[in-house]
């Protein structure tokens, strides 16, 4: 084949296939099959091996491609990607038609009215109709650049349908990445048939997948795209949302067709309970309806504030419910001695998950409620918090158990409970097995002492055994007590004595927080080691010296000098302090405030040479990176050092960014870290 017979092959090969992805992708009707598609696409590949130069980068071979990131780089926004005011309450929405007409004084209005889809929003800018970069929403005004990920999106054309005359120069559009729920159900059993993390929900696997540094890993994630507004064009005359929906489609975008032109708020009304009706049978998530005034010329005469435009509104779908049968009420002890009663019931399916606990918040509340065991009741979960039981389903003639009565003395340790408000608390703050467990595992956990094995389970048996009766007494376990315990043999009970004793040496921030002392999270904890610099000088402070400190007010200051005042802690402290544990110096790091790596999840693998693995994971925890030991899709890094086994396999199979140890410590430095 010569050159020009290539050409011009190549040309004609590209348009077809253009023409089959936009049936397949966009318009969900596709002509030919998938057999005679390959076959095009095959020989596409093949004449441009022969003629690499004929490669252009809008060519339907060119989706996947470039070489994993480090972090994304920032960009900003052909114009702000603002947010929406929003409401569940229908009332809402006729006080916002009321502004509009109000406005627009006495003008007819009319409305578009559009799904909101649940996903990821992004931003695409077309340069002379060919796909020139893309980019998350981020701030609004700014976002992350995931070009090379969007590319791998079949449903966003490389190219725009048109020609010169039709298309213009240049075309920013906003749309919503989503991920159908067929395809998020296959990803998940996928994930969980190779043992790793199933996704929560389609809105994080869309954003996840839209957020992976290695493009390779996105294509293989089924993503799909609707686009809905348009932020920047150059020389147009569209002058409403319905012609903006119709130009993006003409332009071979993926517009969603459920939208409608509503003149009226009882259209407006209607609409939003069709589309709860059918929101079931669509195959993607959406959580309510967006309603936008159409005429552009009327959107100026509204404006908008900094956040949101007054010309739009969300009118939300009311979080999943569902209804079942409480079984039984328990309380629960929390750490901080808070007594919650909580509902076991009959398992039941609620948003993609299976529910069978759900919070009565405070005693209050289930005398509001009236919830008594063996009731019907309305169940609810509101975005990704805990189930919440909404109200009693009433069964009339059917015989009701006793009132519910919150317990007198607390379940684990019968102290008399007391009532704060609406809230019960337990006293028994050191005494009480519960709480004592709790704070165990609370010591433990990854951002305090970091205990390897010292979970739920260990803890129950450390508390019920009496081995542990505060919480100074964990550093003076010996091997020989736990050998015995159920699910312990020599080896683990070395292992967790090993995990405490290496674990007593710790930094000031973590020790704070693990110490559970109230409304000290992990920023206050960091907040106080910073300002104060050592324990005795924050145990000498008084509220007034404690207010200085970045982010804490009065009340928080008063808890914590309230926390060091109680003569309990004190002796506690002391114990601790006594041999038991040891306050080291933070990791030599110039602390950087906002890190690149911050919320990055790495993986450690094989013997690292420059540096000891724990010294590696202080590095990456201090630049807010996380370390964890399972590779799975959400990994962004995986470091491999000697000798670096199956993780590494897994990792090359999941195509994520593997770094060598030199490359790992360029990566810290370039963070700020002197390592
Ligand atoms: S319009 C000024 N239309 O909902 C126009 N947003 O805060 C603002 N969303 O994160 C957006 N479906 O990503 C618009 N049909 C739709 C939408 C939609 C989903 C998202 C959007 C934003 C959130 C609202």
């Amino acid at each position: 084949m010569s050159k020009g017979d290539a050409r011009e092959r190549l040309s004609m090969l590209r348009r077809e296939i253009r023409q089959h992805e936009h049936l397949y992708f966009v318009e969900d009707s596709p002509r030919i099959s998938d057999e005679e598609y390959d076959k095009l696409f095959r020989e596409l590949r093949s004449i441009e091996e022969k003629f690499p130069d004929l490669v252009a980068a809008d060519s339907p071979t060119q989706r996947v491609g470039g070489t994993p990131l480090v972090t994304f780089d920032q960009i900003d926004h052909a114009a702000p990607m603002l947010s929406l005011d929003s409401d569940t309450d229908p009332d809402a929405v006729r006080r916002f038609d009321e502004r509009v007409r109000k406005a627009l004084t006495g003008q007819p209005v009319s409305y578009v009215a559009e799904p909101k889809l649940d996903g990821a929003s992004v931003e695409l800018v077309y340069r002379q109709g060919r796909l020139s970069r893309a980019a998350t929403r981020g701030n609004g005004i700014r976002g992350e650049d995931v070009t090379a990920n969007v590319r791998t999106i079949q449903a966003v054309p490389l190219r725009l349908r048109g020609d010169r005359r039709t298309v213009p120069e240049l075309l920013s559009v906003r749309g919503e990445v989503i991920m159908q729920l067929e395809a998020f159900e296959e990803l998940n059993e996928c994930l969980i048939a190779q043992d790793r993390e199933p996704f929560a929900n389609p809105r994080n696997a869309a954003a996840g997948a839209l957020r992976q540094l290695d493009p390779r890993v996105t294509a293989t994630r089924p993503l799909d795209i609707y686009v809905y507004d348009i932020l920047a064009i150059t020389n147009s005359d569209i002058d409403s949302q319905w012609q903006v929906l119709e130009s993006l489609r003409q332009w071979g975008l993926r517009v969603n067709d459920l939208s409608r032109r509503i003149q009226s708020l009882e259209g407006l009304l209607d609409y939003h309970r069709k589309m709860m009706e059918c929101r079931d049978d669509i195959g993607y998530e959406i959580d309510g309806v967006v309603i936008k005034l159409d005429p552009v010329a009327s959107r100026e005469i509204l404006g908008s504030t900094s956040h949101h435009p007054r010309w739009a509104f969300a009118f939300k779908f009311p979080p999943r419910r569902e209804i079942t049968r409480v079984e039984k009420i328990i309380v629960n002890v929390g750490r901080t001695g808070a007594v919650t009663p909580v509902a076991l019931m009959r398992p039941v399916e609620l948003g993609g998950v299976t529910v069978s606990r759900a919070t009565l918040h405070n005693r209050e509340e289930v005398e509001r409620k009236d919830i008594r065991e063996g009731d019907r009741v309305r169940i609810q979960r509101a975005g990704d918090v805990i189930p919440q039981v909404v109200e009693r389903v009433a069964e009339p003639g059917r015989r009701r158990g006793p009132k519910y009565k919150i317990p007198k003395r607390c379940p684990s340790c019968s102290t008399p409970l007391v009532e704060k408000g609406p809230f019960t608390f337990c006293p028994n703050s050191f005494g009480c097995p519960a709480q004592l467990r709790s704070r165990l595992v609370h010591l433990g956990s990854r951002n305090a002492l970091d205990i390897e094995g010292l979970g739920e389970e260990t803890a129950k048996l450390l508390v019920n055994r009496e081995l542990v009766r505060q919480l100074p007494d964990l550093f003076d376990l010996e091997a020989a007590q736990l050998v015995d315990l159920e699910g312990f043999a020599q080896k683990s009970a070395d292992n967790l004595v090993e995990a405490i004793a290496k674990a007593s040496h710790v930094e000031l921030q973590r020790f704070l927080f693990g110490l559970g002392i109230p409304e000290v999270g992990i920023t206050a904890g960091r907040a106080l080691a910073r300002h104060f610099g050592s324990l005795s000088d924050l145990r000498a402070a008084d509220s007034v010296d404690l207010e200085e400190v970045e982010g804490v007010g009065p009340k928080i200051a008063e808890q914590i000098a309230g926390f060091f005042a109680e003569p309990r802690n004190q002796e506690m402290l002391n114990r601790l302090l006594d041999g038991r544990v040891e306050l080291v110096d933070p990791v030599s790091v110039a602390q950087v405030e906002s890190s690149e790596l911050e919320g990055k999840r790495f993986v450690l693998t094989g013997g690292l040479e420059l540096m000891a693995r724990d010294q590696a994971k202080r590095h990456l925890e201090s630049l807010g990176a996380k370390v964890t030991s399972m590779i799975s899709a959400k990994t962004d890094f995986v470091v491999a050092g000697i000798n670096p086994g199956s993780k590494l396999a897994a990792a090359q199979k999941l195509n994520l960014a593997i770094l060598d140890e030199q490359s790992f410590v360029e990566l810290l430095r370039s963070s700020g870290l002197e390592v």
